[in-house]
C-alpha cells in the first residue's frame, strides 16, 4: 500500500462503529412473507425505489416511509465510505424478511471473510459492510473482537474438524459444524456485545485478521434487517459473479 493511501485511510476505518446518524424508521410492526431482495450494481441506478417498493410490499411498513429510510441508510453509509467516487461506485445492497424460527437459538458467531478480489494497490484498505434494524432483534456484535478470540476458533476448529486425513462425509461434516458453533457459543458467552439502538447504522470490516465477530440473533419475532456495502464496479462485478448474482437488476 502506498504511504498515502495509508495516511488516508488511517483512524477513519476502525473494525467496528456506530454512525452518528440515526435513521429514522418508518413505523412497521410486521412482515407478511420471508423473502430477500438483492442488488448488485451501480449506485446511481434507481434500484432504490425497487427496494422501497419491496419492502413496502412485503411488511407492513408505508412506501414513503420505506423509501425515506432507506434512502437515508444508503446515503449515510455511501458518504462514510471512504474512497473516492470510482471506489465506491457499485454495492451490494441486502434485505432480508424474517419471520420467527429457531435457526439462531445458538448463536453462528463468525467473521464475514473476503467478499470480493480488491482493485489493484486497494489490496489493503479497510472494506466495510454497514448494518441496520429495522424490525425486530439487533444483530450480536462483540464490542471488541481480540487475538484470544482469533486463538479459540482456532482452537475450535482443530477439535471438531481434526487433519487426520479422514475426510468427512456431508452429514458428519454439518454435525461438526453444530457442535463447532454450540462449542464457540459456550466460549464466547461472556463476550461483551455492542448495544444497538433503534434506527443505529453499524459499519464493520470484513476480511480483515480484527473483522469483528458477530451472529444472527435470536429470530423470536418478526426481523426486518439490511446491509450495503461498496466497491467500484470492478470489484461488484466480481462479487455478483462469485454468487452466480445478476449486475444491475435486482431480485428477490
Ligand atoms: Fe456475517
Amino acid at each position: 500500500m502506498s504511504a498515502g493511501v495509508a495516511e488516508r485511510y488511517e483512524g477513519s476505518q476502525s473494525p467496528l462503529a456506530l454512525l452518528a446518524n440515526r435513521l429514522e424508521l418508518p413505523p412497521i410492526t410486521s412482515v407478511k412473507e420471508e423473502v430477500v431482495f438483492d442488488y448488485f450494481g451501480l449506485v446511481e441506478n434507481p434500484f432504490l425505489d425497487s427496494a422501497a417498493t419491496f419492502l413496502a410490499a412485503h411488511t407492513d411498513a408505508p412506501l414513503q416511509a420505506a423509501s425515506r429510510t432507506l434512502t437515508s441508510f444508503f446515503a449515510t453509509a455511501h458518504t462514510d465510505c471512504v474512497g473516492n467516487i470510482g471506489e465506491k461506485s457499485a454495492c451490494w445492497l441486502t434485505i432480508r424478511l424474517s419471520q420467527p424460527h429457531d435457526a439462531f437459538s445458538v448463536p453462528r458467531w463468525h467473521q464475514d471473510g473476503r467478499m470480493y478480489p480488491y482493485d489493484e494497490s486497494r489490496e489493503n484498505v479497510p472494506r466495510s459492510k454497514y448494518g441496520v434494524t429495522i424490525l425486530g432483534p439487533p444483530t450480536l456484535l462483540f464490542e471488541y473482537t481480540s487475538p484470544e478470540n482469533l486463538i479459540k476458533e482456532k482452537e475450535g476448529l482443530e477439535k471438531h474438524f481434526p487433519r487426520n486425513g479422514v475426510s468427512k462425509t456431508e452429514e458428519e461434516s454439518d454435525e461438526a459444524f453444530d457442535q463447532l458453533r454450540s462449542w464457540l457459543a459456550d466460549q464466547f458467552r461472556s463476550e461483551k456485545l455492542l448495544q444497538l439502538g433503534a434506527g443505529q447504522i453499524v459499519r464493520f470490516t470484513w476480511g480483515r485478521e480484527d473483522s469483528p465477530f458477530h451472529s444472527e440473533p435470536d429470530i423470536v419475532s418478526d426481523r426486518v434487517f439490511m446491509t450495503v456495502l461498496f466497491g467500484s464496479e470492478n470489484e461488484i462485478r466480481a462479487m455478483a459473479e462469485w454468487r452466480a448474482a445478476p449486475f444491475g437488476e435486482p431480485t428477490m
